[in-house]
């Protein structure tokens, strides 16, 4: 971001072929050294180097952490690690601050991705593990900083155009005294958490656009969320540990919009990594990239129905946990969120919880329990067992949870016949959107084609279906 430090880890790709990995603050600067024969005796061997890979961590712990995991991969793995990410532009550090007094441009784009879910749905408000990726699919704002303390949106994709006064927020009414629209609440709802902590929020206007599809399961108001604060956080010069960001636009939508979702989606669009899903622990708040066997492929699967009644199903089901929680301290005073409650102790208490209640409570203790047991898969490279419990997460959410949909059980159901797939479920709230399908390399194409065709004729729409790949958070462009 703008005038702050990063910590990158890169890969160069010397002249005789070889790789070499390592961690930096200034990508553009190490590169230089290295290839002026001062950077590494291994570089200085093996000829001039390119730039060939490049990742973006949030501090200086896991920028080292990362290299090491780099630095333990053999050649073919590295080599893998690239398919996923064809040569990423080296981009200059961006040098903003021209004199001390850092001025902001009056116009610029902010990027906000979406996200994809592979493991750990509806575990997010019950302190679980998540292992989401930020996608290619983003919103992306035009933004020109305004005098008047005005926020004018131009949404071109949904032909929606509102003015909201920065002043009033909590009025919910925008410059005319009219009630605001549904698709200003988001933009607004950030303002208005930011202003709750004292952040200042200048005057702007804002034209976007979204390729992630409107209530598809993809996050797509996560990233309008993210990346109109990332353009309040950047006008404004303020600054804020980055996971106090998340929470605020988390925030905006528990307390401003009305959904009390978790932060699994805020925390994705914020923190992607290319080519890399993230482990996020909704407890202790820690996170790490995390590599997909490299002989796989992430495919999104969009049934083309789209959730309806969406926010209040999700609050009731919120609720029905927080009713879990209620009845099984009865047995288990220490426990504080259903992450403390393993599947044994929930059957045991079985008897005493309503069956609604006790379903509910089933999914998220084994849900949370599959991700623990995914990420072993993934140290070993078990793709099979990891396809397995994606199977097993959307039996529970169709079963226990209740919150698939039958396009989304034909849409799982017919993936699973296709030779090469791994895995496939529902991903993330449910109630209709996407489907998210781990398959193996070589055979993704062809299971993109036979989807949507076996979809299109068993279901009656053409669904849209793609190769998805991990993608950096979100950011400023100039
Ligand atoms: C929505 C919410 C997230 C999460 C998922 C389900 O996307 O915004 O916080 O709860 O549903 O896993």
């Amino acid at each position: 971001m703008a005038g702050q430090p990063g910590f990158y880890v890169y890969i160069l790709a010397c002249e005789n072929g070889a790789y070499y990995s390592g961690w930096t603050t200034d990508p553009a600067r190490r590169l230089k050294t290295h290839n002026s024969g001062k950077g590494a005796r291994y570089t200085r061997m093996n000829g001039p180097s390119r730039l060939v890979y490049l990742e973006k961590l949030p501090n200086r712990k896991s920028a080292m952490q990362r290299e090491q995991q780099l630095k333990r991969m053999d050649h073919a793995r590295k080599a893998a690690l690239l398919a996923w990410n064809p040569v990423q532009p080296v981009r200059e550090p961006e040098k903003t601050e021209k004199s001390s007094v850092f001025v902001p441009a009056e116009r610029f784009s902010v990027i906000a991705p979406g996200r994809v879910n592979l493991l750990g749905e509806h575990v997010d408000y019950n302190d679980g593990i998540v292992l989401p990726a930020a996608i290619d699919r983003e919103v992306r704002l035009e933004v020109t900083a305004l005098a008047e303390p005005i926020l004018k949106l131009n949404a071109l994709d949904l032909g929606l155009s509102a003015e909201i006064p920065l002043e009033k927020l909590k009025a919910g009414k925008d410059t005319r005294g009219e009630p605001m629209p549904a698709f200003a609440r988001y933009p607004a709802g950030v303002a208005w958490a930011l202003q709750s902590i004292g952040l200042e929020t200048r005057g702007l206007e804002a034209t976007y656009r979204s390729t992630v599809p409107i209530g598809a399961g993809l996050s797509s108001s996560a990233a309008v969320e993210v990346a109109f604060a990332l353009a309040w956080k950047y006008l404004g010069g303020w600054n804020l540990p980055d996971m106090d960001f998340v929470q605020l636009c988390q925030a905006a939508e528990n307390h401003y919009v009305g959904v009390q979702s978790g932060l699994m989606d805020q925390f994705s669009s914020y923190f992607g990594v290319e080519g890399c899903a993230l482990r996020f622990d909704t407890r202790s708040l820690d996170w790490r990239p995390v590599q997909l066997p490299a002989d796989t492929r992430i495919v999104i699967a969009d049934t083309g129905v789209r959730r309806t009644l969406s926010g209040s199903a999700y609050n009731e089901r919120r609720a029905d946990c927080e009713e879990a929680m209620r009845l099984l301290r009865a047995w288990l005073p220490e426990i504080t969120a259903l992450r403390d409650v393993t599947p044994e102790q929930l059957e045991a208490r079985a008897q005493g919880l309503p069956e609604r209640v006790l379903q509910r409570a089933r999914h998220v203790v084994e849900e949370i329990a599959r991700v623990e047991q995914a990420e072993k898969c993934l140290e070993r490279g078990d793709t099979r067992q990891f396809g397995a419990l994606m199977a097993a997460s959307h039996a529970s959410l169709r079963d226990q949870y209740e919150v698939s949909c039958p396009e989304l059980d034909s849409m799982v159901a017919l993936a699973n016949r296709i030779p090469g797939c791994l895995g496939a479920r529902l991903t993330g709230a449910g109630f209709g959107g996407c489907t998210v399908n781990l398959v193996e390399s070589d055979k993704v194409e062809m299971f993109i084609e036979q989807l949507a065709r076996d979809y299109h004729e068993n279901v009656g729409i053409a669904p849209s279906i793609y190769l998805c790949r991990p993608a950096q958070g979100a950011h400023i462009s100039m």
